[in-house]
Order: structure tokens, then sequence, then C-alpha cells
């Protein structure tokens, strides 16, 4: 069995090796063993490889913080999932060609998803969702604007806040994605640069913005502020530019704007488990028909993956960077 590992902490590209590893046995009581079949590589991995994130395990260690796998053995004890079942494994280390975990990290997915896009169910679907639903209420009508609107959380945020009524706002750094976020249902595309907060009112055409979500930090995070109504709130869940968030002090104490920060996990933590399968039968149910969906760039096979990681590092990218372990889907 192939897997993917780092010895050390670095440029993903020369840390990230594709290893022989030990089979790995039958599952136990409680586990299931699955297949790979597809997974992403997402900003917070990149951050994993090169020691920035949140998480330092103790090398050599796996990446991947998500997967789609097909189950292929069940433990002792194991119900409600059976072999040739898809699912999505809540646990890390997924960048291997097979996983053996407990069962109750495992959460089924709908038969008949498109297997690419439900590798990409465990992150930002939920967190596009949560990132409306958890912070400020907005009512049908209400606007909100977010940066990186470009990315598969800011597509499906797109997506999502639509369907409730909501109107966005959307800030993206090329022009030439504007048409494919208004297919989505964005009201207003906006190019990052000067004046933004003008440029953002003036599209509300001074309604209140109520609600501001900002994955970049550094300067972007003030922008975001600045562009928020009083009493606003700004959600930081991202750090693509590499600094921690700048605040603006007018917009903070004069306007009283607030800013949070968001983790998925501290999200779903926060409900029920049943709640929390709820919502990714409802996601996934949502990638099915098709209403949810993130672009993929190109897929490389494991043994590929220092091409795919140098692509996933590269600016302009049509979509996501896919890596396919067993083979074609
Ligand atoms: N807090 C959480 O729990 C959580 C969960 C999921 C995701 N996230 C964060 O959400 C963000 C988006 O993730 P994703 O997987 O949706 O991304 P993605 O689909 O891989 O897309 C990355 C996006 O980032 C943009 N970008 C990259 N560097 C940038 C920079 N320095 N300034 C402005 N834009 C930049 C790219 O713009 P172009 O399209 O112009 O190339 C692209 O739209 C990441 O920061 C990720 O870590 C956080």
């Amino acid at each position: 069995m192939k897997k993917i590992e780092i010895a050390a902490y670095g440029a993903p590209e020369e840390v990230a090796r594709c290893v022989e590893a030990g089979e790995l046995g039958p599952p136990g009581p409680g586990e299931i063993v699955f297949d790979v079949l597809a997974f992403p590589i997402n900003p917070a991995d990149l951050s994993f490889c090169r020691g920035n994130y949140r998480l330092h395990p103790a090398l050599p260690a796996t990446p991947g913080a998500e997967c789609v796998g097909r189950v292929t053995a069940i433990g002792a004890g194991v119900a409600g999932i059976k072999p040739g079942d898809l699912v999505v494994n809540m646990q890390r280390e997924n960048w291997a060609q097979a996983r053996r975990i407990k069962a109750d990290d495992a959460v089924p997915i709908p038969a008949g998803v498109d297997l690419a896009q439900a590798a990409m169910l465990r992150i930002n679907p939920p967190t596009a969702l949560l990132l409306l639903e958890d912070h400020v209420a907005l009512g049908h009508g209400d606007w909100l604007i977010q940066d990186v609107a470009n990315s598969a959380v800011g597509r499906h945020l797109i997506v999502l806040a639509h369907a409730r009524g909501l109107r966005t706002i959307n800030v993206v750094r090329r022009a030439d994605v504007e048409a494919e976020l208004r297919a989505l249902g964005a009201d207003v595309v906006l190019q990052d640069g000067p004046d933004l907060a003008q440029r953002a009112r003036d599209a509300a055409s001074g309604a209140p913005i109520r609600l501001g979500i900002d994955a970049i930090s550094g300067e972007a995070t003030r922008q975001i502020m600045q562009c928020v109504a009083d009493g606003g709130v700004v959600v930081n869940y991202g750090g693509l530019s590499g600094e921690d968030p700048r605040i603006d002090r007018p917009s903070l104490g004069v306007r009283g704007v607030s800013l949070m920060g968001f983790m998925l996990g501290r999200g779903l933590a926060k409900r029920s488990p049943e709640a929390v399968r709820a919502l990714y039968a409802d996601l996934g149910t949502k990638l099915r028909d098709g209403t949810l969906r993130a672009p993929i760039d190109s897929s490389y096979p494991i043994e590929a993956i220092r091409q795919a990681l140098l692509h996933a590092q590269r600016a302009g990218r049509h979509g996501k960077i896919l890596v396919l372990p067993n083979g074609p889907l």
C-alpha cells in the first residue's frame, strides 16, 4: 500500500513523498477498512506540510484532511456500513491508498454522488454553511460580503446564500471569474483593490452589509471590516496571505464592528452527532443533485504527488487539484 509521508516540515513539494507502507490488515472490532478513491489538496493541507497549521504531529506524518473511500471490509459489531458503501472519513491522514478507521468516524454518503465532488464534501460545504448560519441572523434580502469568492468555500457560500434569498458581494482577485460566480447566484462581483468599501456600499445601494467573511487575513481583514455596516460582524476563517488579521480601530471601536474567528471543528462540535450526520446527509444530497459543485482543475496519481502539490500552489487554477490513489474514478 502506498501513502504520502512528510519526514520534515517545509515546501510541500519538497517534503512530501509517496512511500510503500505495510498492508493495513483486517479491521478489528468496530473498525472498517476502505480504499481511498480520491482526495483534494486543500490550502490547510499545504499549511500542514509547511508546519504552519495548528497541528504538528510527530514526524514522519501523513497529511490529508479529507477523502472519499469505498468500504472493503468491516469488523465485528459494525452496523449501518457494509462493503461497497461510500464513506467520508471525519479523521485525518487520508493521503493514502487505503485506511483503517473506527466505523464511528465514517460518514456514509448517498450512492450516486459524483466521487470527485464527494472527496471534497467533508470540509468546504459545511464550512460555507456554518459561516452563514452561526454568526449573524440574516433575513431575506440582507447583504453580506466575502473575499476569496472564487474558492470552493466561496462558491458554495454564494449558492447557499442565494437559496436563502440573501444578497452577496463577492470580492475576487481576477475579473475572468465574474460570469461564473454570477451564474451561481452572486449579486455583485468586485475586484479587490482601492476604495473597496465605497464600491461595496454603492453596490448595496447603501443598504447595510451585516456580515463580512474573510479568508485572506492581513490587510484584507481590515478592508472587509470597513465594508461592513455599523454593528456588523466580520468572520475570519482563513489566512491565505500568511499574515494575522489586521483590525481597523475606528470600525471596531467607533462603529461597533465585531471580529470573530471560525474553525469548522468548533462549529461541528456545537452540534449533536445526529445533527452533524443530518447536515452531511443534506449536503451530500446537494452534491448529488448538482446544487453544490466545486470545479476541478486536474487530477494526478498518488505517485505524482510532487507535481500535484506544485500545481495546487499555482495562482489562476480553475478549481481543485485531486489525487486518485487507486487509479481513475
Ligand atoms: N476555518 C476553517 O475551518 C476552514 C475550512 C475550510 C477552508 N478554510 C479556508 O478557506 C480558504 C479557501 O479554501 P478553499 O479550499 O475553498 O480554497 P480553494 O478552492 O483551493 O481556492 C483557493 C482560493 O484562494 C485564492 N487565493 C489564494 N491565495 C490568495 C491570496 N494571497 N489572496 C487572495 N486570494 C488568494 C485563490 O484565488 P484565485 O481563484 O484568484 O486563484 C482561490 O480562489 C482557505 O484559506 C482555507 O484554509 C478554512
